[in-house]
């Protein structure tokens, strides 16, 4: 059963009418909204502290491993190289509940 502690929600342009996410990542359940702008500000507001440098796309600083669900990258495919079941916390969002490793 999961406490108080294990649960924080996004609210930044909370919509009623969007569906939301859910993001599984070190043992806590984080609702990620529709219109949060990327995933890195979510895992930021429900203090999972991911690495990050220019928030951009470019640096790849921001990697972690999509274990479960989909994301997208809203504003085109990043510079940064992306290995296989890794993704860019700053310039993606889920399509589907996701599950993911950060290191
Ligand atoms: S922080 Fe640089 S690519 Fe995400």
């Amino acid at each position: 059963m999961k406490s108080a502690n294990d649960m924080a929600i996004c609210p930044q342009n909370l919509s009623e009418s969007k569906k939301a996410h859910r993001i599984f990542v070190d043992n806590k359940t984080i609702t990620f909204q529709a219109n949060d702008k990327s995933l890195l500000e979510c895992l930021e507001k429900a203090n999972v502290e991911v690495h990050y440098h220019c928030r951009d796309g470019f640096c790849g600083a921001c990697r972690v491993t999509l274990v479960e669900g989909e994301i997208s990258y809203p504003q085109g495919e990043p510079l940064a190289f992306i290995g296989d079941g890794e993704v860019l916390t700053c310039c993606c969002v889920p399509k589907s509940d996701i599950k993911l490793i950060v290191e």
